[in-house]
């Protein structure tokens, strides 16, 4: 790709996004557009000082003039106001509503064409509000959650079972909510169910911890959710793209009938390519994992329904 911006650049899940993508020399120039002024130029030269030691040729700017988003290719969203410790990423709805109709129209006018990343909170709903702002082609426009929400779940399994994380395959589906659905039915360690390695209160514990795990490092770090989890977990769905990999990846896809669902964005299995989200995979859900999911739907529905009311 040739340009990559992030909106919202000079915070914490914009700048750790940033400095992955120019390590990993996915594009030409990440541009970091930011309403702070100065604070998006601190941070790029920040990490335009890291290229010596990374050796990486990718450029890295910033402004707080919307016009930096000119010929971008991918635009990522990261602004709003993130959640206190105690709040959910309901919470943070209609103040993030506000920002996110902004950020949209600046990008309808400086990258009409670009395809855009939402990664701000509550993210199903609101990347169903960009789909509905722009009216744009529904693979142009996804969210993230699932990745980093199985990364957690991985991760939670490599800590509980001693095994390498490169062996385990995690699955999340739903809202990036209370109500998500880890799936422990694909979850393996090297294609074999992780069944096989931990008994069933083992691995339901692991599926509620990933359920809270933002919160988690929320009441930890207290002043901070977390970023550098959820800044890599944006760099592998960019790297999907940019790489057209055609990986099987959880995204936040706004869906037309897939699962039985429309009018609404939420986590599902899809193949990231190219040209974004190429393909929704529906899978055969067993009883108890379609009610979570249903579950997992009406809540995002509900905040959906918020939506209706602010506008
Ligand atoms: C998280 O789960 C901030 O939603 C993000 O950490």
């Amino acid at each position: 790709m040739n340009k990559i911006s992030i909106v919202g650049g000079a915070g914490r899940v914009g700048e750790t996004t940033a400095q992955i993508l120019a390590e990993q020399e996915l594009c030409r120039e990440v541009a970091l557009l930011d309403v702070n002024e100065g604070m998006s130029e601190g941070v790029a030269l920040d990490i335009v000082q890291t290229s010596p030691f990374f050796k990486f040729d990718s450029r890295v700017v910033g402004s707080d003039d919307p016009s930096i988003l000119a010929g971008s290719d991918l635009v990522v969203i990261t602004a709003g106001q993130a959640r206190k410790p105690g709040m959910s990423r309901s919470d943070v709805l209609e103040a993030n509503v506000r920002v996110i109709d902004a950020v949209t129209d600046e990008i309808m006018t400086h990258a009409p064409d670009a395809m855009v990343l939402v990664v701000s909170n509550p993210v199903d709903t609101l990347t169903y509000r960009v789909a509905q702002r722009t009216g744009w082609d529904r693979r142009r426009i996804f969210g993230q959650a699932g990745v980093l929400d199985a990364s957690r779940m991985a991760g939670f399994i490599a800590q509980e079972t001693g095994f390498s994380v490169r062996d385990i395959t995690t699955m999340v589906l739903g809202g990036h909510g209370d109500t998500m659905v880890p799936v422990s039915r694909f979850c393996t360690i090297n294609g074999i169910p992780l069944s096989h390695f931990l008994p069933e209160e083992r691995i339901a514990a692991i599926m509620e911890r990933t359920r809270k795990g933002g919160a988690e490092i929320l009441a930890l770090r207290k002043n901070s959710s977390a970023y550098d989890a959820p800044g890599a977990a944006v760099a592998t769905m960019i790297d999907a793209i940019v790489r057209n990999r055609r990986r099987l990846l959880p995204c936040v896809a706004i869906l037309d009938g897939e699962y039985g669902e429309r009018e609404i964005a939420m986590g599902v299995p899809c193949v990231l390519g190219w040209q974004g989200v190429e393909q929704v995979v529906e899978l055969d859900l067993e009883p108890i994992e379609r009610a979570d999911f249903d579950r997992s739907a009406a809540s995002v529905r509900a905040d959906i329904e918020r939506l209706r009311e602010i506008s």
